[in-house]
């Protein structure tokens, strides 16, 4: 259905683009039409958008269906009875019928996608245990937006005690159904949804047998400096020192250069800038910052064994440009695919529109604001980041205050993320029957329990060269040993709680 559509609107587009080019053949305007250069806004690394991996994209697309459930708003307000539709989608090729087992893919700050019922670690563990398998999206976002309007006050109801009770409420609901009354359920989620997985273990155990939880950062901080030293330390171990001394010197030449008057205009044709920005504004300053760290940031977490060593091998060829500057500069045009005659809008006031509007970019952003900070700051440790100091708590929280609501500051968002700690228990979360997998390059597992066991039921699984949630894609050519294995003996795990 959906290709159906999408042939007709290419061949729509097709069409109009010929009518357009006649008109404009014969418009006197045609000769003189200049080349507009493209601007574009970089977004930050703050979200994951969880997207199936290229390799799926020649899979048979059939049986995922799409449905919705009606949800109580506000779970915990008895007053209120409103409901919304919550979107999820199924498939039951592999269900052995009343009482097999039931797993639940987790939504979390994304638009679900049905590829991820098709392939992927759940569905082996489906396809191994004659399981009925499910995707859930998580609300505010996807197709669960709710409201019309992403107000604050319409977002007051986007938080994960909600979203875990939409989970309870969910299960309660299809257990109701005779074929899943004595089904075991196992929930399976990744980065924050991992988190979510775990703490509905915690919260409503007696509604799941087992959890697996793929890289979850389940310490909430604002200030997360280690977030770029894991960015730091994967180009370090996958490159060597001479690909960090490459990034360093780069970086330095380009902090030196923000410093005089010709040197800015090297920056602004180095890094494809549309304009000069405002260099006395440290907003400004702190989002040409980001551009630079969210660019070195999407790399890692999208790792795979070689692909950061490709990088470090075209920094050393001088592929992206022939001074330490530019090849900064060409990498980010690269790695974030900046078309030919793009260039970027360097203006806190453009990032502040990025995340306005009923967008995930903007449900996120005030969940982090509300609960979890993650907010990526210059380090001060010696890696190549740390003179990017114009990437502070405070240049995040001010997208809080103007985007959201003048009382969410620093303090607001401190106090935010130390009772996310006190409900939820921090790294010491005390659960039990939750396999908890790290990627030792992912700079999320800094905020995860990565050194050691949960407890004796809930093991730890920390893989090198892995980054963000690689065991969810189940087994992929650019997968190493160690990986394969570690989604094998969750796979293993799971089964056990099943025969018990
Ligand atoms: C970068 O700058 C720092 C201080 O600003 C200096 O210690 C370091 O040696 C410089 N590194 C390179 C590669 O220029
Ligand atoms: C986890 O399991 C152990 C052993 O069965 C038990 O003693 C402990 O109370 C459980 N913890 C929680 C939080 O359920």
């Amino acid at each position: 259905m959906a290709n159906v559509f999408n042939n007709y609107l290419l061949e729509t587009v097709i069409k109009m683009r010929v009518f357009l080019l006649l008109l404009s053949l014969f418009s006197a305007s045609w000769a003189v039409e200049q080349v507009a250069k493209k601007p574009r806004v970089v977004e930050m690394t703050l979200g994951v958008d969880m997207k199936p991996p290229e390799e799926w994209a020649s899979l048979p697309t059939r049986n995922v269906v799409t449905s919705y459930m009606p949800m109580p708003l506000d779970h915990f307000d008895p007053h209120n009875t409103e409901t919304f539709n919550m979107r999820f989608m199924y498939n039951e090729e592999f269900f052995g019928g009343d009482g097999s087992p039931v797993f639940i893919l987790v939504g979390g700050e994304w638009d679900i996608n049905a590829a991820w019922l098709r392939a992927g670690n759940m569905y082996e563990l489906a396809r191994e245990n004659k399981g009925y398998q499910i995707y859930t999206e998580h609300r505010y976002y996807g197709q669960t937006r709710i409201f019309d309007e992403f107000t604050t006050e319409n977002l007051r109801f986007l938080n994960i005690d909600q979203a875990l009770a939409d989970l309870a409420y969910f299960i309660v609901e299809i257990k109701k159904q005779s074929r899943f009354a004595d089904s075991k359920v196992i929930l399976y989620g990744g980065s924050y949804a991992a988190n979510m997985v775990m703490w509905f273990k915690k919260r409503y155990p007696h509604l799941v047998v087992g959890t697996v939880a793929s890289s979850g950062p389940i310490l909430a901080k604002v200030d997360y400096t280690e977030y770029l030293e894991v960015v730091h330390e994967a180009f370090l171990l996958e490159g060597g020192e001479q690909c960090i001394s490459h990034i360093r010197q780069g970086i330095n030449d380009t902090l030196a250069a923000l410093r005089t008057e010709s040197g800015r205009r090297m920056v602004e044709q180095a890094y494809r800038l549309c304009a000069p920005f405002d260099y006395d504004n440290v907003l400004d300053l702190g989002y040409f910052a980001g551009l630079i760290t969210w660019s070195f940031s999407g790399a890692v977490q999208r790792a795979r064994p070689g692909t950061l060593l490709t990088e470090c091998n075209n920094f050393q060829a001088g592929n992206y440009g022939s001074t330490p500057m530019e090849q900064i500069g060409g990498f980010i045009a690269a790695i974030q695919g900046l078309s030919s005659g793009g260039c970027w809008n360097v203006n806190f006031q453009a990032l502040l529109n990025a995340y306005s509007g009923r967008t995930n970019s903007r449900a996120w952003y005030y969940q982090t604001c509300t609960e979890y900070g993650f907010f990526q700051t210059a380090p001060r440790s010696g890696t190549v980041f740390d003179g990017l100091t114009w990437l502070d708590v405070d240049f995040y929280t001010e997208v809080c205050l103007r985007n959201f609501d003048s009382r969410f500051n620093k303090d607001f968002v401190l106090a935010a993320a130390d009772r996310v700690n006190l409900v939820f228990g921090g790294l010491g979360p005390e659960v039990n029957n939750t396999i908890n997998i790290h990627g030792y390059i992912d700079p999320w597992r800094a905020l995860g329990v990565y050194k050691e066991d949960i407890s004796e039921t809930s093991p730890t699984f920390t893989v090198n060269r892995a980054s963000h949630c690689f065991d969810m894609q189940g087994w992929l050519r650019t997968d190493t040993i160690a990986m394969t294995a570690v989604q094998q003996r969750a796979r293993r795990i799971v089964a056990s709680w099943l025969s018990q």
